[in-house]
């Protein structure tokens, strides 16, 4: 018999060296080996406004698969309805695409409702969706139920994802944990982990090489209880510096102050157990409720971190209307974590209004064209397309173009704020700023009617004019390009809180890089 060859030993060689490669590339940021890295992302929220996309949608995981970033969220609506998941990606954050389907019940014989939480890892050349499916309870499955965490297989990030086990890969409760809300976290040298649990426990277990089996610990058991003080569901993994952060939700979903805190360990397997997390995102009574059940993007190659999370709409009380968002998450120098400010802000460069509402609802004249919100009316009532936020003091920046359109008292456009029932003209309370092309600058109480005015401010149509209106207890002022000194001012306490907008009278005009901040 001849020896291998020198060739084929540098081949088998090479082989061996391309398998470690693809098993040591980033796993911890389950990124696949594509050849391509994302784009650097720096923003400091959803520049393009959250919700980031259209739709009821809860409970977001993350990963970076051929250089793009992707989202997989659970489809927010009745259990007998969560048949399906759907998956965005995007090259910048800003620009999302929509993969309706990407796992179907009907690639899993025995899920029938309630699937939640997709979980994406990537390995072996295989992407995987761990998933929860059918909500079992305590008992059921002695009883024989069949439902659990399970886990999808496909070739593509999109799917389709077919059952990969025809079973659930947990089916049972194990430490009082109900098998929901599934994370699956690569670490360095390879091993991976899932994290999971409902009904106030958390469990880990460690996932085999083929991710569809579990390794034993030392001690010969497979589900070590991780449960740290508070915790309700929604664990999160992740790595930083060498540290591992357990990430979770405290507080009933479907309540407003629905959260997330998070602890430190030096190993995946914590201690994590009892230990009190510190809060990093919450409820804000001007911007959001029930904000949590968060996944993280790490912009690779930098510093930069993103935390997407689910919250709902002020004005939303239905448990299933969460929408998709996220905000920047900041490490301090010492690796904790700074509490999360959810920002508002939309700059309309991704071509639509997610978030805005229009009123009259139906009114014609509204669109985006050249990243703007372009709005005409022909009537004096008006149309105001609103946000659904709830500002008390607070600065509101936009930029507003008008058009050369006639003047008279009743022709402007400008921004809405401390608004409530807008929905309704006649009954419209709360203040409007509203700049006309004579040069005039109104401040109206939409409750009474009455304005104060200024005439002769430099405003000329079919230019980009920053706007300001700053609202700090009851001083009111309105800035015009120079933010140093206000053109107009009021003193009035009527109105304290309520939504912001913009509007236009009988008129058209463009709205763009609208921010509204708390405080002054
Ligand atoms: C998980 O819990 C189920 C139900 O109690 C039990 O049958 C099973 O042995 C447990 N599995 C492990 C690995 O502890
Ligand atoms: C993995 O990610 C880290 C941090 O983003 C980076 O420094 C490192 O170069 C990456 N490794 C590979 C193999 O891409
Ligand atoms: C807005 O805030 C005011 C006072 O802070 C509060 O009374 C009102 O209920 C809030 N509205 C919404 C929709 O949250
Ligand atoms: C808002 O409108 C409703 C009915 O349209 C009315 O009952 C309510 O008093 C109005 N609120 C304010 C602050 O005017
Ligand atoms: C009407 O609006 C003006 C201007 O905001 C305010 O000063 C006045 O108090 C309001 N009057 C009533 C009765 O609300
Ligand atoms: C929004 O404003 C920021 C800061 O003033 C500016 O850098 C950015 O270019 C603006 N974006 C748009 C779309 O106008």
């Amino acid at each position: 018999m001849r020896s291998p060859s020198k060739l084929r030993l540098a081949l088998e060689v090479a082989l061996a060296l391309f398998a470690f490669a693809r098993a040591s590339a980033n796993t911890t940021d389950t990124t696949d080996d594509y050849p391509q890295r994302p784009a650097i992302v720096d923003y400091s929220t959803s520049e393009a406004g959250n919700p980031f996309v259209d739709g009821w949608y809860a409970d977001p995981d993350t990963a970076i698969y051929q250089g793009l970033y992707w989202v997989f969220p659970t489809s927010s609506y009745p259990y007998e309805e969560q048949t399906y998941l759907d998956a965005f990606s995007s090259p910048d954050l800003i620009h999302w695409t929509k993969y309706p389907n990407i796992l179907t019940i009907k690639d899993v014989t025995w899920a029938k409702k309630a699937v939640w939480a997709p979980a994406p890892a990537f390995r072996n050349g295989k992407y995987y969706i761990y998933f929860g499916a059918n909500d079992i309870q305590e008992g059921e499955p002695e009883q024989g139920v069949i439902g659990g965490i399970g886990v999808a297989v496909a070739d593509k990030p999109q799917g389709p994802y077919v059952d990969a086990i025809g079973k659930p890969l947990i089916g049972a409760y194990n430490n009082s944990a109900q098998p929901i809300d599934q994370d699956v976290f690569i670490d360095d040298d390879g091993q991976a982990y899932i994290y999971y649990g409902g009904h106030g426990h958390a469990n880990v277990a460690k996932l085999k090489e083929d991710m569809i089996s579990f390794d034993t610990f030392e001690d010969g058991t497979t589900f070590k209880e991780i449960t740290p003080k508070d915790y309700v569901e929604g664990p999160q993994m992740l790595k930083r510096n060498g540290k591992y952060y357990l990430m979770w939700s405290e507080g009933g979903w479907t309540g407003p102050d629905y959260r997330v805190s998070y602890a430190v360990a030096a190993s995946p397997l914590g201690p994590f157990f009892g230990v009190t997390g510190t809060r990093i995102l919450q409820q804000d009574s001007a911007v959001a409720k029930g904000s949590g059940h968060n996944g993280v993007i790490h912009v690779p190659g930098t510093d930069i971190y993103y935390i997407v999370y689910h919250r709902r709409p002020l004005s939303e009380d239905a448990g299933e209307h969460r929408v998709l968002c996220y905000d920047r998450m900041y490490f301090k120098e010492d690796g904790s974590i700074e509490p999360v400010k959810m920002l508002v802000k939309d700059d309309f460069v991704d071509g639509d209004m997610v978030g805005w509402k229009v009123h009259p609802e139906g009114s014609e004249g509204v669109q985006i064209v050249d990243n703007k919100l372009g709005l005409e009316s022909h009537s004096r009532s008006g149309t105001i397309v609103a946000l659904d936020t709830n500002f008390t003091d607070q600065t509101y920046d936009a930029t507003v173009i008008l058009s050369d359109s006639s003047d008279d008292f009743g022709t402007s456009a400008g921004l809405i704020f401390r608004a409530t029932n807008v929905t309704s003209g006649p009954t419209a309370r709360g203040y409007y700023a509203g700049l006309s092309t004579s040069g005039r600058v109104i401040i109206m109480n939409l409750g009474n009617g009455t304005t104060v005015h200024i005439e002769g401010v430099d405003i000329k149509p079919e230019i980009e004019h920053r706007v300001r209106v700053s609202a700090i207890g009851a001083d009111i002022s309105v800035f015009v390009d120079d933010f140093a000194s206000p053109v107009l001012t009021l003193r009035d306490a009527t109105y304290t809180a309520g939504t912001n907008g913009v509007a236009v009278f009988n008129t058209q005009a463009k709205f763009g890089n609208v921010s509204i901040a708390e405080g002054s």
